[in-house]
């Protein structure tokens, strides 16, 4: 996996590779990447009581783990990272285990400022880096500032229900059969169910309408 470099974006604001010590800050960012602009503030303890919520961070740091913390004034305000998942215990936004799934939030004070495109575009350079092939995520439709950043990111929805697309990004050499082979999935995802086909083989398979 590609080991994120320091960017500075601007005079105020840095970009810096996540280390284990930043997990702390990345259970923060998770609960309001889970529970998105409108819900309720979640309590701390919302992630140890979902597990599947908390296979986000479980153990920081593993091999496979990336992610990127922006600083203004020395201080975290925003964080981005992607992980692997295995098919048996996947994440949201599962597509295939060789395909990492990206988290990201930013403090609420900060959003809206380019913090958000500054972390994704240091992580996808880390992903790229690593020669990870693709990054994944899951986004509520409820969510349509996540949703139009991802977009302009080049993120398409892949599998995922009405109201919880799932999102790819190919970083390898985009085609429309490696977006087959990695989403393994396809009418059962448009009609709700998201993972791994039973056989785990890829079947035939479209971006979904983003509109
Ligand atoms: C989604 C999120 C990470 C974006 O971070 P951000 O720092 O606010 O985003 P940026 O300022 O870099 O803006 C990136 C793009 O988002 C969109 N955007 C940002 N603020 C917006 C707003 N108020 N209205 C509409 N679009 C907006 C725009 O497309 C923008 O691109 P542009 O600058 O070229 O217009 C941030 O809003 C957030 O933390 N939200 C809560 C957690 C969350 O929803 N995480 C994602 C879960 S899937």
């Amino acid at each position: 996996m590609g080991v994120p470099r320091a960017i500075r974006t601007e005079s105020e604001l840095t970009v810096r590779p996540a280390v284990g010590a930043d997990e702390p800050f990345l259970s923060e960012m998770l609960l309001l990447a889970a529970f998105p602009p409108g819900s309720a503030t979640p309590a701390p303890e919302a992630i140890d009581q979902d597990e599947r919520l908390a296979r986000y961070l479980a153990g920081w740091g593993r091999a496979g783990d990336a992610g990127v913390i922006a600083e203004a004034a020395g201080q975290p305000i925003g964080a981005a990272w992607y992980r692997r998942f295995v098919a048996a215990s996947p994440g949201h936004g599962f597509v295939s285990e060789d395909v990492p799934e990206l988290s990201i939030a930013v403090a609420s004070a900060w959003r809206g400022r380019g913090v958000g495109r500054a972390l994704l575009a240091a992580l996808i350079e880390a992903a790229r880096d690593g020669n990870v092939p693709a990054l994944s995520l899951s986004v509520s439709r409820r969510n349509p500032v996540a949703m139009r950043l991802y977009r302009s990111i080049g993120f398409v929805s892949v599998a995922g229900d009405e109201e919880h697309p799932t999102m790819l990004l190919e970083l390898a050499p985009h085609s429309p059969q490696a977006i087959q082979q990695r989403t393994r999935c396809g009418r059962r995802c448009r009609s709700g169910r998201v993972g791994p086909a039973p056989h785990g083989k890829g079947r035939p398979q479209q971006p979904l309408s983003d509109d």
